[in-house]
């Protein structure tokens, strides 16, 4: 493959800005470069000195545009795609009114295909590159997720998602079938091109604690898979839980007494943590996954992303589409910067773009791979047009620095700001002509 120059202003980090000095942590150059070879990022610096080192590069140069890796959406339910943004309930009601109905669709193959296939390129056209999705409990809707991801060489974690009760019979395995099913989809999948495999216990209440139990002895024999699921995201949920598991001492509890805590765990939401909870995660290294649409979308609560930053709890950015209300990781940003504020903290541009990208990657065990714009990680690329409408551009035009000038685009940027996408080194959508 020729090699590739991308010329911009661009964007990356060299640590986290949540912990140290945001300043400390960006490395940005406003007339930056990256070049690309074989599917990775082989240098970023300067463009001038890039193309004079590699005269015989090809060169695409997006102006004033910000190059930043692509973003990492780190938990979502691509089956949800197709009910995204229905009124009125809140997590249990929504479950059992909108997405238990539409997850029960996914037995047939065709409609796992085209929805998977849609919620793909929908997330290009956002600038995600990397999506962390639950499927549903049927085989066929992993083998339609990993096989679309494939078609379009895009890096993503999934897996079957796994319920033994509280749910409709038509959405019910056993811990047994749980055991077996995933275990063969982990087989078939893991380490297959860029797909990873993630054990997906829905969260405590759909799952007995035989299937809780099957599912940890299947995470102690691969070790090295990532375990995705939810906890403490509604208060109503955090009480039925207590219900259900009378001798936890907590909602993590749950999950550890039957084997899933670990460092390679994904915990989606995490608002209503006890301090036990939060040293826990912070000892053994588990991420917690911030969805601050999906929070305010359906009712949840507001996550406290500095105390846990503060504990060194990893923190991962996710749409959790469809409870979260947008594909768009700038729209993810921007509920969270909305959180942050009711919660006192104004959460800096650098630090709302290392969530949806290092942050996400780190989380996800897969820092230095993706999420970075860097050498060494895939050429996963996001290119932003900081003027993308009317509004956002009339406001970036009296940008005093970069941060200014991204942050409108941070607050009221939507797929329009996406100018460009590359996923391993390829162009997915055409460069607007300058
Ligand atoms: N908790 C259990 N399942 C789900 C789900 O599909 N979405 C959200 N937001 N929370 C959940
Ligand atoms: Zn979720």
């Amino acid at each position: 493959m020729e090699q590739h120059i991308l010329l911009g202003q661009t964007l990356g980090f060299c640590s986290n800005p949540l912990v140290a000095d945001w300043q400390d942590s960006v490395v940005f150059d406003s007339a930056g470069g990256v070049l690309i070879d074989d599917g990775k990022i082989v240098a970023t610096g300067s463009g001038a000195a890039l193309r004079a080192a590699h005269p015989r590069a090809r060169v695409t140069d997006y102006g004033d545009a910000l190059i930043t890796a692509g973003f990492v959406d780190a938990h979502m339910h691509y089956p949800q795609t197709g009910m995204i943004a229905s009124w009125g309930k809140q997590l249990i009601d929504w479950l059992n009114t909108y997405t238990f109905p539409e997850e029960a669709r996914f037995g047939d193959k065709a409609y796992a295909d085209a929805v998977a296939g849609r919620t793909l390129d929908l997330a290009l056209t956002y600038g995600t590159t990397t999506l962390t999705s639950f499927c549903t409990i049927h085989p066929a809707s992993v083998d339609a997720f990993f096989e679309a991801a494939a078609l379009r060489n895009m890096a993503v974690v999934a897996g079957k998602t796994c319920m033994d009760r509280n749910a409709p019979d038509n959405l019910r395995d056993t811990a047994q079938t749980a055991y077996d099913d995933s275990k063969a989809m982990l087989e078939k999948w893991h380490g297959v091109g860029r797909a990873q495999y993630a054990i997906t216990p829905r969260f405590s209440p759909t799952s007995t604690p035989e299937q809780l139990a099957a599912l940890g002895a299947l995470w102690s024999e691969h070790p090295q898979c990532l375990m995705q699921t939810h906890l403490s995201e509604q208060k109503p949920e955090v009480a039925w839980v207590k219900d259900l598991f009378p001798q936890a001492r907590d909602y993590l509890d749950t999950y550890e007494a039957h084997g899933l805590l670990g460092e390679n765990g994904l915990y989606g939401h995490a608002i209503y943590l006890t301090p036990r909870e939060i040293d826990r995660l912070s000892e053994i290294g588990a991420a917690v996954i911030h969805c601050p649409t999906s929070n305010t979308f359906i009712g949840s609560g507001l996550f406290d992303l500095m105390g846990l930053a503060k504990a060194s709890v990893s923190i991962g950015l996710a749409t959790d589409t469809g409870g979260g209300s947008s594909f768009s990781m700038l729209r993810t940003m921007a509920a969270a910067y909305e959180i942050g504020q009711l919660r006192g903290t104004a959460l800096h541009p650098a630090q709302l773009m290392w969530l949806a990208t290092e942050g996400s990657a780190q989380a996800l065990k897969m820092s230095g791979q993706i999420g970075r714009l860097g050498a060494g990680a895939a050429a996963d690329i996001t290119v932003l047009d900081l003027g993308s409408t009317p509004v956002i551009r009339q406001r970036a035009s009296r940008a005093t620095d970069i941060w200014d000038a991204l942050f409108p685009t941070i607050m009221m940027g939507d797929d329009r700001a996406v100018k460009d996408v590359w996923v391993a080194g390829r162009q997915v959508s055409r460069p607007t002509p300058a």
